[in-house]
């Protein structure tokens, strides 16, 4: 496994394995502080594809002056030695300045889908992931990138983005990797006491509650996210900022869920952390309760 930190290098030998070698690469792209959600994505690289290229790079475009950029977890040594375990081939683990050179000036905005969800509380956000994304596949090319359903709004905008601008790589997403107790894996969740991390467990409470009043028949939007809200709501400790119940495709807000496959997320303040959460559901899947 080689660490490399400069674009152009990184870029001469994908070219390399690309045309000499005729191997597929896969980019996994992290920020790192890496756990089993990024390891499932990793897993299933290796498994597809000859050349495992994983980023490591805490994107600050992507977050927002009043966010958590300074504080987010780093621990590069670390990384590196998971990432030996896991066979990776190449770590691409930038500086700022070599992904965004002095008088950087072209950024990338994928419209509407942004907007929405999380685009609402972190204006300027998904700009920052378009653009890093679209710097990194630029410089490594690959067959295939991998992406978790975690970040459900962001596999959307990404894919967006890949379809439009003719990117030649192909997006997988992969299902979120849970605790036994439900919480979904972040980075993030470092931030969280004790006290807190048990209070967590409320998001996907949350959403399993809306999950089992779906089984039953409840196709109205508002019912659902007041479900979840409600549910929340009762967690001391959490603050809400949205709850959505969405087409799971386009993120427009419905009402009427009729056969529609639909996003149900939300976004939770508990002390210093903002965790955010979502399950897709549709009739095909979920529409009768497992042992009705
Ligand atoms: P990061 O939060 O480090 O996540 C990297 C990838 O891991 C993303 O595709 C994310 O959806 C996935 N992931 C995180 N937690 C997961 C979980 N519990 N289960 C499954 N997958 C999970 O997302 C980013 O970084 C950045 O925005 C990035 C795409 C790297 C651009 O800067």
């Amino acid at each position: 496994m080689e660490i490399i930190n400069r674009r152009q290098r990184m870029a001469s030998v994908a070219r390399k394995v690309r045309r000499e070698q005729d191997r597929t690469i896969g980019l996994v792209p992290t920020m790192g502080a890496l756990h089993d959600g990024h390891l499932s994505l990793i897993r299933e690289a290796r498994r597809m594809c000859d050349v495992v290229v994983v980023s490591v790079f805490v994107n600050p475009t992507q977050f927002s002056l009043d966010e958590d950029f300074d504080r987010y977890p780093r621990d590069l040594t670390k990384d590196a030695a998971i990432l030996t375990d896991y066979n990776v081939d190449y770590i691409f683990a930038p500086t700022i300045e070599e992904i965004y050179p002095k008088d950087f000036s072209t950024y990338i905005t994928v419209s509407g889908l942004s907007e929405q969800l999380e685009g609402v509380s972190r204006p300027g956000h998904f700009r920052g992931v378009a653009t890093v994304v679209t710097v990194l596949l630029n410089i490594v090319r690959p067959d295939f990138a991998f992406f978790g359903q975690k970040d459900a709004q962001q596999t959307l905008v990404i894919k967006r983005l890949v379809r439009d601008l003719a990117f030649d790589t192909e997006i997988v997403v992969l299902p979120t990797v849970r605790e036994e107790s439900g919480l979904a894996l972040s980075s993030r969740n470092a931030y969280l006491n004790e006290g807190e991390r048990r209070a967590a467990l409320v998001l996907y409470r949350a959403l399993s509650s809306a999950k089992e009043a779906y089984a039953e028949g409840e196709r109205s939007g508002s019912r659902l996210a007041s479900i979840v809200q409600a549910t929340v709501a009762a967690e001391p400790l959490a603050r809400i900022d949205y709850v959505s119940v969405a087409d799971a495709d386009t993120l427009e807000s419905l009402e009427r869920l009729n056969d529609r496959t639909v996003l149900i997320a939300l976004a939770v303040h508990i002390g210093r952390a903002r965790l955010i959460d979502n399950i897709t559901l549709n009739r095909k899947k979920n529409g009768v309760a497992a042992n009705a």
